[in-house]
């Protein structure tokens, strides 16, 4: 089996991408990062300090510089944040030797795993099922357009996630 050199994973907010991220990175003997928790500890602040105090285009500017970074890690396992796929010029960043991964995901599922987060600054509001489905029309096409596998994770546990990936990688 050949491996690509990277593995990177896109994918709605509550899409699993760190739990699966993880664990699949042991299965492979690679190294797991996480874009949002490498920008957290960089900044020495949590993500919704960054928006608050630098606005989402400051965050997005972080994660541009982070995903360029991160582009140059092999052997490696990277979990990206839902907003990744926003900014084209993330796209070769995110593609660079890697083996892209959509962690395909229903809007129930997205809520049901959101829920009661308040980690994401952009679910704190009245209605975050209204921006999910909105986020999803936008972002699909992208995550579908740089997706090398689409893996669908509802109503399937994070092991058989892993174990069918590790069967199509
Ligand atoms: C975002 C998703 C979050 C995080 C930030 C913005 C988005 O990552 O990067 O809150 O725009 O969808 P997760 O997908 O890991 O929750």
């Amino acid at each position: 089996m050949s491996l690509p050199k990277r593995v990177v994973l896109v994918g709605p907010m509550g899409a699993g991408k760190s739990t699966i991220g993880r664990m699949l990175a042991k299965e492979l003997g690679y190294r797991f990062l996480d874009s949002d928790r490498i920008i957290e500890q960089r900044c020495g602040a949590n993500i919704p300090w960054i928006f608050d105090v630098e606005g989402e285009g400051g965050f997005r500017q972080r994660e541009t510089a982070m995903l360029d970074e991160l582009s140059n890690e092999n052997n490696t396992v990277l979990a990206t944040g839902g907003g990744a796929v926003m900014r084209p010029e993330n796209h070769p960043l995110l593609k660079k030797d890697a083996m892209v991964i959509y962690l395909k995901t229903s809007i129930e599922q997205q809520v049901e795993r959101t829920r009661k987060d308040r980690n994401r600054p952009l679910l704190q509001n009245d209605d975050p099922e209204a921006v999910l489905r909105n986020l999803f029309s936008i972002r699909d096409p992208l995550y579908t357009g740089l997706a090398d596998i689409i893996m669908y994770t509802d109503r399937k546990s994070p092991r058989l996630v892993v174990r069918q990936l590790v069967n199509r990688l």
